[in-house]
C-alpha cells in the first residue's frame, strides 16, 4: 500500500524520537511491501524560531491532504514567556484536523514490573484506554485570556454535540473490549460535568451491552493507583484526560512508554507520544523512543488498518524489553542503559529477524 505521511519532529527530544519511529516504518515498509511516502514539516519551537508562527499555514496544508500525521513533541524554556506560545501549534494543529478523541492506552509491560512505583501485582492485569476529548474544554473556550496584571480566565465550556462525539467513540471501544466505561467527571460541582453525566447516561441506553459507571475526577486519581486493573476504557474531559494519564504512566514505569492516537470522525489522524518535550534530557541521546515507537504502530493499526504491521512492532517492544534492553527511565539495577539509538537498533534487528524467520 502506499500511504503519506506528514512527519512534524518538534522539540527538545522529539527529533530524537521520531529518528527511530521513521526508522522503524522504514523497516515495516521493506518487511511488509508498503511505501510510505513522508513529508517533515516544523510546528512549536521550531516552527516560531523559523516563520515566527508555531503552525505555520504550510505545515497545516502539509497535514490535510496527508493520510497521517505523527508528532514528537513541542515546547522548552527557550520559548517561555514568548508572546507566540510552541504548546499553541500543538493545540491548533488538534483542532484544525478535528481530532476530538484522543486514545491513550496503558497497558503494564510484565519485563518492567519491577520498576514501576507500583506493586507488581497491582499492575499486572492493566489493560485500560483513556478516551480524552481533545478539542474542547478549558484549552479552547472563550473568554479566555488576561485583563490586566491582576486577572485571568479560562472558561470550561461544553456543547452537548462535542460529548455526544466523544462518549460514542469511548462506548464503541468498551463495546469491542470487555464491554466496561468509566466516565469520569466533577458533576458534584461542575455544570459542564452535570451535562457530560447526562449525555453518557442518554448514550447508554445504545450501548445495553456496555456496563457504565461515573467516577469523580479525584476519586479516579486514587483508584488509579489503589488498583488500577478495575478499569477498562475511561471517558473524560480535556484536562482531567491530559492529568490523569500522566499519573497512569507510572503503572507501566515510565511516561516515556505511553503512545497516543487522536481521531476524527474522517480525514486523517494525529499520532503521537503522551510525553513532552524533555528539556531536561534533550540532546544527550537517552530518551526512551518507545512511545513515540508504539505511536506509530498506533497510526498504522487506526489510519492504516494495518494490524499485522502494528502487531509486529508491538511484538518487537515486547521482545526488547524482555531481552533487558533499557533507557535510563526504565532502568534496573541489573540492566545496562542503551541508547536512544541502540534500543531502535534493537527493535529494527527483531523486525527484520522476524521477518526473515516468516
Ligand atoms: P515532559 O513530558 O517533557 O517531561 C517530564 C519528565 O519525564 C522529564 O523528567 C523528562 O525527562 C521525562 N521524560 C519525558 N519523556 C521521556 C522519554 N521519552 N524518555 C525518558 N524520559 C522522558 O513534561 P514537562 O517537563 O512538564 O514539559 C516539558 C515541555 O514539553 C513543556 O514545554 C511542555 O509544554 C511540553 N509538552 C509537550 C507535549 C507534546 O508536545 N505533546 C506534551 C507534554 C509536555
Ligand atoms: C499533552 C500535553 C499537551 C496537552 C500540552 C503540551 C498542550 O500535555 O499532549 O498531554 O495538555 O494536551
Ligand atoms: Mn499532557
Amino acid at each position: 500500500m502506499e500511504k503519506t505521511i506528514t512527519v512534524l519532529p518538534g522539540d527538545g527530544i522529539g527529533p530524537e524520537v521520531m529518528k527511530g519511529a521513521l526508522r522503524v516504518l522504514k523497516a515495516i515498509e521493506s518487511r511488509f511491501q508498503h511505501r510510505f511516502t513522508v513529508t517533515e514539516m516544523p510546528i512549536g519551537g521550531k516552527a516560531i524560531d523559523e516563520t515566527g508562527n508555531p503552525l505555520p499555514p504550510e505545515t497545516l496544508e502539509q497535514c490535510k491532504k496527508s493520510d497521517a500525521v505523527l508528532l514528537g513533541a513541542v515546547g522548552g524554556p527557550k520559548w517561555d514567556g514568548m508572546d507566540q506560545r510552541p504548546e499553541h501549534g500543538l493545540l491548533q494543529i488538534r483542532k484544525e484536523l478535528n481530532v476530538f478523541a484522543n486514545l491513550r492506552p496503558v497497558k503494564a509491560f510484565s519485563p518492567l514490573a519491577d520498576i514501576s512505583p507500583l506493586k507488581p501485582e497491582l499492575i499486572e492485569n492493566v489493560d485500560l484506554v483513556f478516551v480524552r476529548e481533545l478539542t474542547g474544554g478549558l484549552y479552547f473556550a472563550q473568554p479566555k485570556g488576561r485583563s490586566g496584571s491582576d486577572e485571568a480566565v479560562d472558561t470550561l465550556y461544553y456543547h452537548r454535540q462535542e460529548i455526544e462525539r466523544v462518549v460514542k467513540k469511548a462506548f464503541e471501544l468498551a463495546a469491542s473490549r470487555t464491554g466496561k466505561l468509566t466516565s469520569v467527571d466533577k458533576a458534584n460541582v461542575l455544570e459542564s460535568s452535570k451535562l457530560w453525566r447526562e449525555v453518557v447516561n442518554e448514550i447508554a441506553m445504545s450501548f445495553p451491552d456496555v456496563k457504565v459507571d461515573h467516577m469523580l475526577v479525584d476519586n479516579a486519581a486514587m483508584q488509579l493507583v489503589r488498583n488500577p486493573a478495575q478499569f477498562d476504557v475511561i471517558v473524560t474531559e480535556n484536562m482531567f484526560g491530559d492529568i490523569l494519564s500522566d499519573e497512569a504512566s507510572m503503572i507501566t514505569g515510565s511516561l516515556g512508554m505511553l503512545a497516543s492516537a487522536s481521531l476524527s470522525e474522517e480525514g486523517a489522524g494525529l499520532f503521537e507520544p503522551v510525553h513532552g518535550s524533555a528539556p531536561d534530557i534533550a540532546g544527550t541521546n537517552t530518551a526512551n523512543p518507545l512511545g513515540m515507537v508504539l505511536s506509530a504502530a498506533m497510526m498504522l493499526r487506526h489510519s492504516f488498518h494495518m494490524n499485522e504491521e502494528a502487531d509486529a512492532i508491538e511484538m518487537a517492544v515486547q521482545e526488547v524489553l524482555n531481552a533487558k534492553f533499557r533507557t535510563g527511565d526504565i532502568q534496573t539495577k541489573k540492566s545496562r542503559v542503551s541508547t536512544t539509538d541502540e534500543m531502535v537498533e534493537q527493535l529494527v534487528y527483531r523486525l527484520e529477524e522476524d521477518a526473515a524467520a516468516a
